[in-house]
């Protein structure tokens, strides 16, 4: 079963770490490193990168380059940019340039909702109300797709457990105002493969038809299974940064997204195509290493390579 709108790849993996990995870090990230990491992914066959955030500049100085950032990425044959936005004011600056996917965040979690955009969960669903509207106002093909993401929707630095019905309330919140796909984060990696599996199949049963994406972080190392669980449900939309950067500055044990390159390896090894070569993909690696000095890049593929005669064995059935 297939969810992607791309019908040469089973799987779709979106690169979240010119984001979700970038803005932890203090230091700017030059804008040309940024193109070159985006243009060489592309060219390796990543069909989606989330290229930035339209937040503040002054709260998240990363993202200060978003408008250059978004205009480069756009002129990339095939890439679907996709930006973060936090409220309708990020929405306007995204939809403005042309961004082709706009993720919304909003947590599950009340406390962590409250400290990450500063509003209630209900203001932020009338704020992505607006955002639909807004869209719907636009000619057809200047329309965004709006993903509803549900940040801490597997547990919480804050609030610890979130119960799945929960979640189940606000995917059909962004359901009903009108979304075209939702995305579950697990955005402090408490879950497991068991919960991920209750979780997705509860929020995909009640959200049907709209598709349902996974944004998973590896902080205690269950991240890949934790994907496969979702695989299982029928997931095929994935988040991952290359290298898993990421992180968090406030919890010194915490880890990045699930690795880039160690999920397109998994998917690849179990038969499903998600258009990404392995090979190009590792060597972007290097972009990251020489522009985040001392910062540890994480990934099995990247230490042990590909298996001995991996090419030539007899491929799995998807
Ligand atoms: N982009 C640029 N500027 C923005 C903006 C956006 N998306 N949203 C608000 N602003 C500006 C406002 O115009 C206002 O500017 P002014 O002081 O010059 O008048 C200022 O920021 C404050 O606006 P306000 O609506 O009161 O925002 P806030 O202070 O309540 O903050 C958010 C709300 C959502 C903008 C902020 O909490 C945020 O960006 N959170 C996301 C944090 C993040 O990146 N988390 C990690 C990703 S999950
Ligand atoms: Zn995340």
């Amino acid at each position: 079963m297939s969810d992607s709108r791309y019908t040469d790849i089973d799987v779709q993996v979106c690169e979240v770490g010119l984001r979700d990995g970038l803005q932890m870090f203090n230091t700017p990230f030059p804008t040309a490193e940024k193109l070159a990491w985006i243009r060489s992914e592309a060219a390796a066959g990543v069909r989606e990168i989330e290229v930035t955030s339209f937040v503040p500049p002054k709260l998240v100085p990363q993202f200060v380059d978003a408008q250059e950032v978004v205009e480069n990425a756009l002129a990339i044959d095939g890439l679907t940019v996709v930006a973060l936005v936090p409220n309708l004011k990020g929405a306007e600056r995204a939809i403005q340039l042309g961004v082709h996917k706009l993720n919304f965040v909003m947590s599950v979690s009340r406390t962590h909702n409250l400290k990450n955009v500063r509003r209630e969960r209900e203001e932020s669903i009338a704020d992505f109300q607006r955002i639909v509207e807004l869209v719907r106002s636009l000619p057809a093909e200047r329309r965004p797709r709006l993903v509803g993401g549900l940040s801490s929707a597997l547990g919480c630095g804050y609030e610890g457990h979130v119960p799945v019905d929960e979640v189940r309330r606000w995917a059909v919140a962004y359901a009903e105002a009108g979304a075209d796909e939702v995305m579950i984060a697990d955005t402090v990696g408490h879950s497991d493969p068991v919960h991920v599996r209750e979780a997705f199949r509860v929020v995909m049963a009640d959200v049907s038809p709209l598709p349902v994406s996974a944004h998973f972080h590896d902080t205690r190392g269950l991240g890949l299974a934790n994907v496969a669980a979702a695989l299982e449900c029928g997931v095929r939309r994935f988040d991952a940064s290359l290298a898993g950067l990421g992180g968090c500055q406030f919890v010194p044990a915490a880890t990045g997204n699930i690795v880039l390159d160690d999920l397109c390896f998994m998917l690849d090894a179990m038969g499903m195509r998600t258009g990404v070569d392995l090979e190009k993909l590792l060597a972007v690696r290097e972009i990251v290493a020489r522009n985040l000095p001392g910062t540890p890049l994480h990934g099995a593929l990247a230490r042990a390579g590909l298996p001995q005669g991996y090419h030539e064995r007899p491929r799995a059935a998807a």
